[in-house]
């Protein structure tokens, strides 16, 4: 059975770690605190390291889900135990395969790069992965089912990773705004927020999964609902004038750049 490691013990390792059939891996983890750490273990009932160096000496797989600023000062302490036999996972946005290389100080470690999005707490994260070229066909099987259980995982090309880290990993705040608005709107009109909210969100999901589930492209959908004369062209026209479509693209340009920065 493969062990896998986390190094780093938050909102994400928590999630993935949630979802994980315990059955098939051994899990260990290892935190910035060991008594914290030791606490969490026995609450997601997995093993605790003492140490990363522990950790790794001890995984098949080692997941890095310490924030991106963290990684570096983590990766130094670990070089010396790194072998050729233990593939290294990042979920750390902005950090490439390169970089990663770089702080790995190896000229061949096994290296995943993965972007998972909020939504794993719920188990539906849609993510993308991309490995270098010394990850073996079974751990990157391994890496793929780990977060297929927390969601959806998307092959993508590491030129297009800050793209789709602004389509799914920023936008959940967007598609939030989208829907706060709506449920505003509603309440101008007269219905109380928590009602209007939850009609809103369970709108928004529907329509995804009809998108999904019909293969339509959205736009022949908007024409679907758009009768002449009627309701919702109305809207539609509304949404357009004040440039709608050309916001939204905006605000994933800035998202793009933003990243970018970062690096
Ligand atoms: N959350 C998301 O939606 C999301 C989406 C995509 C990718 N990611 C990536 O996932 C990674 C983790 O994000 P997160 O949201 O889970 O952050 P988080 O909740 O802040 O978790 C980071 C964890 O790292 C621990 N830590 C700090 N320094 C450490 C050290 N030296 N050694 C070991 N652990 C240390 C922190 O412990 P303390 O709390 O005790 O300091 C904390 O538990 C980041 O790289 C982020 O870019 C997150």
């Amino acid at each position: 059975m493969k062990t896998i490691g986390f190094i780093g013990v938050g909102k994400m390792a928590t999630a993935i770690i949630s979802g994980i059939d315990k059955t098939k891996f051994n899990i260990l983890i290892s935190g910035r605190d060991l008594t914290k750490t030791e606490e969490q273990a026995r609450s997601l009932k997995v093993s605790s390291a003492a140490s990363h160096t522990e950790l790794v000496k001890n995984s098949d797989l080692v997941i890095l889900s310490v924030k991106p600023q963290v990684l570096p000062s983590v990766m130094t302490g670990l070089v010396s135990t790194l072998t050729r036999d233990k593939t290294l996972i990042s979920i750390a946005a902005g950090l490439t395969l390169a970089d990663l290389k770089h702080l790995s100080q190896s000229e061949n470690q096994p290296i995943i790069r993965i972007m998972p999005n909020i939504n794993a707490q719920i188990g539906k994260s849609t993510s993308a992965i991309v490995k270098n070229e010394f990850v073996n066909d079974e751990d990157y099987a391994v890496a793929r089912s780990i977060f297929e259980s927390v969601g959806t995982v998307h092959e993508v090309a590491e030129k297009d990773f800050s793209t789709f880290t602004a389509l799914a990993g920023s936008s959940p705040a967007y598609i939030y705004m989208f829907i706060d608005a709506l449920s505003r709107a509603g309440v101008l009109h007269g219905i109380p927020k928590e009602t209007a909210t939850k009609i809103v969100a369970e709108t928004v999901q529907a329509s995804a999964e009809m998108i999904l589930q019909s293969g339509e492209n959205p736009w022949s959908l908007v024409d679907k609902v758009s009768s002449p004369a009627g309701t919702t062209v109305a809207g539609v026209v509304s949404l357009e004038q004040n440039r709608f479509v050309g916001n939204v693209i905006d605000a994933i340009t800035a998202t793009i750049e933003r990243e970018k920065q970062l690096n």
